[in-house]
């Protein structure tokens, strides 16, 4: 592989955000092809067995097995990086990798973990189900109250998780104050920045010491593919993260990370439009429907801490209306936006999480984080804004709203 200025930090450094979506942690083949090169290989040959030995010693820089390096992998995880202002970063092959990974590589027996309760529903299976059957115990908190954090705190406490916003209520997290309650007491804080990705909001920016991600969603940006990364420091990615990774494989494909390294180039392009877009959509929901959980609209309890910390909100919201039949009848009604658990597409979906993305969470946990039988989650994609909100108000209407 030839060197590009991509690799080259110290000419990165320099760079601006959208010069590094869509040249950062580029590398050339001797062919010098201008789109990043898809290296579908699983091994690597070696010119001599000494090679092969110095490779596996550490003593000779090069690759030795996909599952460890790929080099279409390391572009995208050196442009993830660089977004994210990371030290390094490492891809996996699913946003449930990413988080399984970046808890079970640090935590073990007798650890204790405070997670912030809006969540994902998988993450919070990690955290309500997994983590304790090793021996692990787990708080759940209102992510929104930073004193809650504080309060759950015991001398077991090894790690913070949380997401902001969080998926699907918006609850918006004080990363500042969370993530500096973790520093002053050594505890490591893990930020699943899923929804608005480094294009919006840079955890690390604040305190962060750890950022997760499901780059299936805004990353990818156009339904193709799944994909997770974790990022950090250099030390906690080669000496905590890899051991686990290189041993137990939640690899990225090649082929995956390609597609995820294209949609990178249009990230902030597309984020900002959906942002806009989703705006326009809440700004006409707002007041039709009971209740609307938007923290771009300026009405949000968490307006102001949404946007001290995010240069826009993204194209997620939730909103209510009065139940499970009235949520279901309105999807049904749709004509355009289509019925959906997937998020961070271009195309514009809805979905019902309490049926959907949260249907195994316990009915009390999804009560306790708000989501209600009436909560819809709508991911609002680049179509003309009009004709989403064309769709929502026929519809709307069909169910007496
Ligand atoms: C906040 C958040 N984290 C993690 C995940 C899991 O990602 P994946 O579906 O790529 O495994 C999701 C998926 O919806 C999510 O919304």
């Amino acid at each position: 592989m030839k060197r590009h200025s991509g690799q080259d930090r110290s000419i990165t450094q320099n760079w601006r955000p959208a010069t590094l979506a869509v040249r950062g942690g580029t590398a050339r083949s001797e062919y010098g092809e201008t789109s990043e090169a898809m290296f579908l290989t699983s091994g690597y040959c070696y010119d001599r067995a000494e090679d092969a030995a110095a490779r596996f010693a550490g003593e000779q820089t090069g690759m030795t097995y996909s599952r460890l390096q790929n080099p279409t992998v390391e572009m995208l995880e050196q442009r993830i990086a660089l977004l994210e202002g990371a030290e390094a970063c490492r891809t996996m092959a699913t946003g449930m990798a990413a988080m399984t990974a970046v808890l079970l590589c640090q935590l073990q027996q007798g650890d204790h973990v405070v997670a912030g309760r809006a969540a994902f529903g998988s993450c919070r299976w990690l955290v309500d189900t997994l983590l304790p059957k090793f021996g692990i115990q787990s708080t759940t908190v209102d992510a929104r109250d930073p004193q809650a954090f504080e309060d759950a705190v015991r001398p077991n406490t090894k790690v913070f998780f949380f997401e902001t916003p969080a998926n699907p209520t918006m609850d918006v997290v004080d990363l500042r104050a969370v993530c500096g309650i973790a520093r002053e007491r050594g505890i490591t804080s893990v930020v699943d920045n899923a929804f608005a990705t480094p294009a919006l909001q840079r955890p690390m920016d604040f305190g962060a010491d750890v950022t997760a991600y499901s780059a299936t969603k805004m990353m990818d940006g156009q339904g193709r593919v799944l994909a997770g990364a974790v990022c950090g420091t250099q030390d906690f990615i080669d000496n905590t993260l890899l051991p686990f990774t290189r041993n137990t494989g939640p690899t990225l494909s090649a082929f995956n990370a390609w597609v995820v390294l294209k949609g990178l180039e249009t990230l902030d392009l597309r984020i900002r439009r959906q942002s806009e877009n989703a705006l326009a959509v809440g700004r006409f929901l707002e007041g039709r429907v009971p209740r609307i959980l938007h923290p771009g609209l300026p009405s949000h309890p968490q307006h102001d801490l949404a946007m001290s910390q995010m240069s826009a909100v993204g194209g997620i919201f939730a909103f209510e209306v009065a139940d499970r039949a009235q949520a279901h009848a309105l999807l049904n009604a749709l004509e355009l936006i289509d019925i959906s658990n997937n998020i961070g597409d271009s195309r514009s979906l809805m979905t019902h999480p309490a049926s959907t993305t949260h249907y195994g969470v316990a009915p009390e946990a999804r009560a306790e984080m708000g989501v209600t039988e009436g909560l819809l989650r709508l991911n609002v994609g680049l179509e003309d804004p009009q004709d989403l909100i064309d769709d929502l108000d026929r519809a709307l209407r069909q169910v007496g709203l």
